[in-house]
């Protein structure tokens, strides 16, 4: 077992076997992750939506640890969609609520484990002090690099497409000539990160609802009925080991030549 899983999984749990089954040389370096299914979490329980999204925080502490764990990368979570604006205010100041105390409580955990927070999204439409307190984390972290975790906000994959061309259009040095996919994404929000090796999604919904369509094009794709508040760390290895037995082609035949 590796260093860092030792006395963090517990010895003969089914966490122990998943880790038993994973290829340490094959670990995804992106994993992104569709959060979803609070509100039905917490409506099963004859409890308000905003309830979900509050259980729905250990969610993210246990994946950013495991992921971190495990030697992923960058972690890239969907917690809020340019869509999300539809539903009722009182729900939605409480999802800024508790990202504020989340980056308030939780910036020393950060610093101190190397991690880096970088924000996705249309970030200027954020509530002012969200973006202030998104901001300050971001340059607190941003020279640490065991593990980057991107936070989608007011995040929209059409969005992000219609953005990039508008910056790659007022950028000078383009010449559309020779444009091509690889210059293009660097006007992609996530410039410099690579595409999502495993897309999770939960709540059992099999879409992707907007998110992050450029980067997935090539992505396995692995879906739980489970709710996201009910996520746990033998949810993340269960994927990892379903995503090393998938063959990746990318279009070409198996084996290449
Ligand atoms: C995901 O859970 C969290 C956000 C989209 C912010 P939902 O709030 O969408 O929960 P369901 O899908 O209604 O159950
Ligand atoms: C996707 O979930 C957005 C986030 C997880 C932040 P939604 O609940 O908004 O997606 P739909 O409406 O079911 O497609
Ligand atoms: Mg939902």
């Amino acid at each position: 077992m590796l260093k860092s899983l030792e006395g963090f999984i517990e010895p003969g749990s089914e966490e122990e076997r998943l880790v038993n089954e994973l290829d340490f040389s094959r670990i995804p370096d992106h994993v992104a992750v569709i959060m979803d299914g609070n509100g039905r979490w917490a409506k099963k329980r004859d409890l308000p939506r905003v309830e979900g999204h509050r259980a729905g925080a250990k969610s993210v502490q246990e994946v950013i640890e495991t992921s971190a764990r495990l030697g992923i990368k960058v972690l890239t979570l969907y917690a809020f969609s340019k869509e999300n604006w539809k539903r009722p205010k009182r729900e939605i100041a409480t999802l800024w609520r508790l990202l504020e105390d989340y980056l308030k409580k939780e910036d020393k955990v950060l610093v101190e484990n190397n991690f880096r927070l970088r924000v996705v999204g249309q970030r200027e439409d954020l509530p002012p002090a969200i973006r202030r307190e998104l901001e300050r984390v971001e340059e607190l972290t941003r020279n640490n690099d065991k593990l980057q975790i991107c936070l989608a906000l007011n995040y929209g994959g059409r969005a992000e497409i219609v953005d990039a061309v508008k910056k790659a259009l007022k950028d000078k040095s383009v010449n559309p000539d020779t444009l091509d996919e690889k210059i293009f994404s660097r006007y992609l929000y996530t410039a410099g990160i690579p595409d999502p090796d495993l897309l999770i999604r939960t709540s059992g919904e099999f879409r992707v609802s907007n998110f992050l369509l450029w980067q997935i094009a090539y992505s396995e794709i692995w879906i739980t009925q489970d709710y996201w508040p009910d996520f746990r760390r033998k949810h993340l290895l269960q994927a990892i080991v379903d995503y090393q037995k998938r063959e990746r082609r990318f279009g070409d035949i198996h084996p290449p030549r």
